[in-house]
């Protein structure tokens, strides 16, 4: 798999002369396996006609802050939250003073405000302009708050000047966003993963299950593959499909789901128990399906296993990380979760919101370890897998 493979990139085109190359780089990065859109700056459309970046892109081009239609299609905070890396190639120098000052004064700069993704820039501009005091200072602002520079080339401009300020080779820029996805600690590492919703048989056709989708689950699967990791889910009833590249272990029921986490879990250097399983286990399973009667029907429960804080009580416990659904007093419960457990850190949701949580592509998380909280806003479960993935690898390995 290439490192940008289902990446969603959002490649602002600004006005330089370099953005009739435009059209390669958004190829370049297709090759490498990414989804991407373009964001085209006034000056950039005096280079580049918004029709062949739409033809190459296969997608719209977004063009105007103002622009009614759009903002209900896919506004600007739409396009941050879409984006998992920002690309800007060629960068003007109007585009880098923009970004350096904090500007919204168009779409991009202003998507570039709203979004929490890494951000790239490829200068491409006249060479006595690109070693101006202005330009250098920018850049260097830039560089301070994380933007990548993707450096300008030395050689011969389309004024005639020769000298440095020549946008990189597409190539080279699609390899440099690639760079960003590659985590090395991750790499090799051996991740169990739970997830989806237990259910817990009363007789052959009924069973006590919960909303669980394991959307949540999958999603950081899949951040853990692409970060190299070799990932075994263990998974109850899910509504999506797994990645293939991981071992997939069904195990329906609570006592199935321990025991498969039992059998796997000497080699596993991170364990993550996402999985939504029962608390409580139907004591007779009857063999026949229960008749109505018009009584009261009194089902006896005894409690299930609990996996994760059985795996924290290992001799070799990997690392632990546990979910926390709560609906009431979230923090509190979370943190006691966090000590009764003896995990690592667990990842809080609120469940008790329709729009995020159980079921919903979205998600808003709250990662607390002993050392504190980090809020990871409302966003996609793909960008939170990341996310998470990236802040599990930065606290403990
Ligand atoms: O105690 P509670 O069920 O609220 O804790 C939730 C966390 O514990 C989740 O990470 C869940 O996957 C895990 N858990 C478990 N085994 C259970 C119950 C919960 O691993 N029987």
């Amino acid at each position: 798999m290439s490192s940008l493979t289902n990446k969603h990139i959002l490649l602002g085109v600004s006005g330089s002369i370099a953005a009739y190359k435009a059209p390669d780089v958004v190829r370049r990065l297709q090759d490498l396996g990414a989804k991407v859109r373009v964001i085209l700056t006034q000056g950039g459309a005096q280079f580049i006609t918004e029709l062949s970046l739409q033809a190459i892109s296969k997608n719209k081009v977004h063009d105007n802050l103002w622009d009614k239609e759009a903002e209900l299609s896919m506004g600007h905070i739409e396009l941050a939250k879409w984006a998992d890396a920002i690309l800007i190639a060629p960068a003007s120098a109007n585009t880098i003073a923009n970004l350096a000052s904090g500007k919204a004064c168009d779409l991009l700069s202003s998507v570039i405000l709203a979004s929490d993704c890494p951000i790239l820039i490829a200068p491409a501009m006249n060479q006595q302009m690109y070693a101006s005091d202005g330009v250098k200072a920018n850049l260097s602002t830039l560089s301070k708050r994380n933007i990548t520079l993707i450096q300008g080339e030395e050689g011969e401009q389309a004024c005639g000047d020769i000298g440095e300020g020549r946008l990189a080779e597409s190539g080279e820029i699609a390899k440099q966003v690639g760079l960003i996805f590659q985590s090395t600690k991750l790499s090799g590492k051996k991740i169990l993963i739970t997830l989806g919703a237990t259910m817990e048989p009363i007789d052959p056709v009924r069973y006590i299950t919960n909303h669980s989708s394991g959307k949540m689950g999958s999603a950081l699967a899949d951040a853990c593959i692409e970060a190299g990791a070799q990932v075994t889910l263990v998974h109850g009833n899910i509504s999506i499909a797994l990645n293939q590249k991981a071992t997939s272990i069904s195990a329906t029921t609570a006592e199935k789901m321990y025991q498969s986490v039992i059998d796997n879990i000497s080699k596993q250097d991170i364990f993550i128990a996402c999985a939504a399983v029962s608390d409580y286990s139907s004591k007779n399973i009857e063999k026949n399906k229960i008749k109505k009667s018009g009584k009261n029907l009194i089902l006896e429960l005894t409690p299930s296993k609990d996996i994760l804080k059985e795996v924290c009580q290992l001799d070799k416990k990997p690392i632990c990380i546990g979910f926390a659904a709560e609906t009431q007093n979230l923090v509190e419960n979370a943190k006691n979760k966090l000590k009764n457990k003896g995990c690592d850190a667990i990842i809080l949701n609120d469940v008790s919101k329709d729009d995020s949580g159980f079921k919903s592509d979205e998600n808003e998380v709250i990662f607390i370890d002993q050392k504190g909280s980090v809020k990871l806003p409302k966003n996609s479960k793909q960008k939170l897998g990341r996310k998470i993935i990236e802040i599990i690898g930065d606290k403990f390995l």
